[in-house]
């Protein structure tokens, strides 16, 4: 991305292009909305200028289709020649736009996107994360299932980068903490054919089930789970994304359903509470992780910019700015690990009516491993 000339005065400076590649059809279309708002609130909140540039918007659907990812993210570094990207909720479209983002040194932060590889084998100084690495959710999760004493568990998601990377986390923790995952079961993302899995959930009758969906698909299997008359028999788990920002649509399904993530609705600060009263404001809508992710993004890119005064020229001193800071997060305060990716509390939350109540903590500062990073 272009450099802007140090020739430039403060308010001489044109604006900042902000690259939006998010989902705005399919499975996982309200989490790309949601990103958005989170992102444009905290923008708004700033006075509409980050590093005293005010901000372009530029916007592409990603339609979480990996097929199409490397096109899409070249509309947005080629095409428009953006300053930033932001993007994306699907782990398999964010690994394309994490190489094309390390191969044209176009800044990239991921508001969702999980795969651990971006923040392990294929970092880079430009690219940063404000949400999770898959392995984290799911190895708080199996923290959780392991300490209510369940021993037999199976597992059950999108067979892809984010189903499989959170069910190895699960399991690891899940079998450190001395149960045994006796089976995994997967089906096509973006796929909601559960009927056959269930069945086989119901024959193996296993201590607990953990479970990786998001979105309509997330929406989808826990009604299914409970129409098929598992909800009553056979417990339940899965990262937050099972529950959040779907609670309307799951309805009575999703009652007590216990899961892990790095925010929960109530989490009762200043922080929080501010960010929850001027979202629901704004909105006129509750909040979700997904906007609170795009939230901190803005927050994160609002602190480098502050920093080098908008000049994306001085990339050294913008993303050291950026890796030292400690992000003031409705979530809690945190950090970034040395291969950029929070390290965060993890809560075990509860569905209590349309909320995810946070009932405890189940892994304080849980740093992603960072495997195979070469910073
Ligand atoms: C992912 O593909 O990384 C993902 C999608 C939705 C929720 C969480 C992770």
């Amino acid at each position: 991305a272009a450099a802007s000339s140090t020739a430039f005065t403060q308010t001489q400076l044109p604006p900042l292009k902000v690259g939006l590649m998010l989902p705005a059809t399919g499975t996982f279309a309200a989490l790309g909305d949601m990103i958005e708002r989170g992102f444009k609130l905290h923008v708004e909140e700033q006075g509409g200028k980050l590093g005293g540039r005010t901000i372009q918007y530029f916007k592409v659907d990603d339609e979480s289709d990996p097929s199409k990812a490397t096109d899409n993210v070249n509309k947005l570094i080629k095409r428009d020649n953006v300053d930033v990207i932001v993007g994306t909720v699907h782990s398999g479209v964010a690994l394309a736009m994490a190489r094309a983002a390390k191969d044209s040194n176009t800044m990239l932060i991921v508001p969702n996107a999980g795969a651990d590889a971006i923040t392990g084998p294929q970092c880079a100084p430009n690219i940063f994360r404000s949400s999770f690495s898959n392995w984290q959710p799911g190895y708080a999760t199996g923290v959780v299932a392991a300490g209510k004493g369940y021993k037999r568990a199976m597992t059950i998601t999108w067979n892809y980068a984010a189903g499989n990377e959170t069910v190895k986390g699960f399991t690891e923790a899940f079998e450190k903490g001395g149960g045994k995952v006796i089976k995994d079961l997967s089906l096509p993302f973006p796929g909601v054919e559960f009927q056959p899995l269930l069945t086989e959930i119901a024959s193996q009758k296993p201590d607990v089930v953990f479970a990786f969906f998001a979105g309509g698909g997330a929406v989808k299997f826990v009604k299914d789970y409970d129409a098929a008359g598992l909800k009553k028999s056979i417990p339940l788990v899965g990262s937050g994304f099972l529950t959040d920002g779907t609670l309307e649509a799951q309805g009575a399904s999703a009652q007590g359903l216990i899961t892990a993530l790095h925010y929960g609705d109530n989490i009762e600060t200043p922080r929080n509470t501010a960010f929850r009263n001027k979202f629901a404001v704004t909105y006129k809508v509750n909040p979700d992780v997904y906007a609170l992710q795009g939230y901190d993004a803005a927050q994160m890119l609002a602190i480098g910019l502050a920093t080098v005064k908008g000049d994306l020229g001085k990339k050294d001193a913008l993303y050291a700015a950026m890796n030292k800071a400690q992000i003031d997060s409705p979530r809690g305060k945190f950090t970034l690990s040395p291969q950029r990716n929070p390290t965060q509390d993890f809560y075990v939350r509860e569905v209590k009516g349309n909320y995810n109540v946070v009932t405890g903590i189940a892994v304080k500062a849980l740093a992603d491993p960072g495997r195979g990073c070469k910073p």
